[in-house]
């Protein structure tokens, strides 16, 4: 959320035209992207933001620079796209998750402000690839206990692209997945975790538990072709 005051609409306007479309010119144009879910961000100008200040989206997806062996060409290269639902709008941000589905191709996104009839500039966001840039969440973790074990189920973040049918498609349809799963007890201190579990198995067993001791089990998602780890899931507890 913004924490800009409203200036009064009357200060704007001792500015001149030209200083109003510079200063209501929108800041800081980013992509934000988990499991493909994008939106596109940004701030108000650096005039803080009179009310009725209204912002208009543009989307492109960049195919200049595709190399062929025989020399660059600049095929497909694609023209700006309005993005309908972000086309006067008052908030900072714009649901790009369909425009950028495409997830490896790179996207542009663009914004401008209008006020009292007076249009800023565009604001370019930066180069954006939602296969190599969105940034992967945890499994979803549930527990199940036995006398002695635990028995840990992962389940894959999903995108918000559907099958057919009308299910969400799971990160493992897109990347290969490593689970890292966690065990922390009660008798160990709290930031001690102790990795039991690495690999792609959907359910895993933890084996000679102590009874009465409570274990945590918290969970990473590991993208090996990118090198990267998710945030842990929420911790599941359970008292043998
Ligand atoms: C757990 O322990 C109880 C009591 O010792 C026993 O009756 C029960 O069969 C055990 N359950 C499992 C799944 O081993
Ligand atoms: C993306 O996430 C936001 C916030 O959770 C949600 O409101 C929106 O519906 C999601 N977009 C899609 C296309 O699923």
């Amino acid at each position: 959320m913004s924490c800009y005051h409203s200036l009064p609409f009357a200060a704007l306007l001792v500015l001149g035209n030209h200083d109003l479309q510079d200063s209501i010119k929108p800041q800081k144009v980013e992509f934000h992207s988990l499991n493909f879910n994008t939106t596109l961000h940004w701030q108000p100008g650096w005039a803080r933001e009179a009310r009725d200040t209204l912002y208009f989206v543009q989307y492109k997806v960049d195919f200049s620079g595709y190399c062929h062996s025989w020399g660059t060409v600049m095929y497909g290269q694609s023209t700006w796209q309005n993005k309908d639902e972000c086309w006067g709008i008052p908030s900072h941000v714009c649901d790009l998750t369909h425009e950028t589905s495409a997830i490896q191709e790179p996207y542009y996104g663009r914004v401008r402000a209008v006020l009292a009839g007076v249009y800023s500039s565009w604001s370019l966001s930066y180069r954006f690839t939602p296969w190599r840039e969105t940034v992967i969440g945890p499994p979803m973790v549930t527990v199940v206990h036995s006398n002695k074990s635990i028995a840990v189920k992962l389940q894959a973040p999903r995108s918000p692209y559907k099958r057919k049918r009308g299910s969400k498609i799971p990160m493992t349809n897109y990347y290969d997945l490593v689970y890292q799963v966690f065990i922390i007890n009660n008798l160990l201190d709290e930031q001690h975790r102790v990795l039991v579990y690495e690999g792609k198995d959907k359910v895993i067993k933890i084996q000679d538990l102590r009874p009465g001791v409570s274990y945590c089990i918290v969970a990473k998602t590991y993208v090996p072709v990118l090198d990267r780890s998710s945030a842990h899931s929420s911790r599941q507890c359970t008292v043998l």
